[in-house]
């Protein structure tokens, strides 16, 4: 099954009440879609959503460091205790060290966490998928929250980084993301080989997110 992920970012209208509400409307296209579908709220967020939707969560971020004396930073530790399904690692507005990201991706793994490492390129991709993640998402960053969704705009670039991930391993599930918002940009990203999507603004920022979502997925 195809996965589609919904980054909520910090924008307002994926935060407090409204990102519970979203969540919730997600957990309910996802149940008459043929898509395994996720959410990646704010941290400040998550414990409203564990507690009132059925739905996986993943953070948006994790920091490479154990339980300890580090000050404002979140171990992988903790979003196992919480009962975090995974996160998002090296986002493009949350950029890590490569030492940090394979850090992650083993710790993850120890865990029993998912781990989503996002990249920027080709190069990239194949750099991070020499550490085994369960996913790479490649964004390029240019297009991230522009409304051009890069399974149209560059093709070639999530072609070439499904073949560059799947020949460094073959388990690995690589989604794509920037600007995608459609039914559309969902099949012509399957059709490159991705299994599946990243996306932010298409639906957090829709007018009518229900609406949004149920388009996302082919409903309407
Ligand atoms: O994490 C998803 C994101 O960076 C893509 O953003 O707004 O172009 O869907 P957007």
């Amino acid at each position: 099954m195809a996965t589609i992920i919904i980054n909520f970012k910090a924008y307002r209208e994926g935060s407090g009440e409204r990102a519970v509400a979203l969540a919730k409307a997600v957990r309910e296209v996802a149940e008459k879609a043929d898509f395994y579908m996720a959410v990646a709220p704010s941290f400040l967020d998550i414990s409203d959503i564990l507690r009132n939707v059925e739905i996986d969560v993943f953070a948006q971020h994790t920091d490479a460091v154990g339980y300890g004396s580090n000050t404002g930073r979140i171990p992988p530790e903790m979003l196992k205790e919480k009962g975090i399904r995974g996160s998002l690692i090296n986002h493009s507005e949350r950029r890590l060290r490569l030492a940090d990201i394979e850090f992650l991706v083993s710790r993850f793994r120890e865990l029993g966490l998912t781990s989503v490492v996002c990249t920027n390129n080709v190069a990239t991709t194949q750099a991070a998928a020499a550490f085994s993640p369960d996913y790479v998402a490649i964004e390029p960053p240019e297009l991230i929250g522009s409304g051009i969704p890069v399974s149209k705009a560059e093709p070639e670039v999530v072609e070439n980084s499904v073949k560059a991930a799947k020949k460094m391993d073959s388990e690995i599930r690589v989604l794509c993301g920037a600007g995608i918002a459609t039914y559309e940009d969902v099949v012509a990203a399957m059709d490159l080989g991705a299994d599946g999507v990243l996306l932010a603004s298409g639906v957090v920022k829709a007018k009518d997110q229900k609406k949004a979502l149920e388009e996302l997925v082919g409903l309407r």
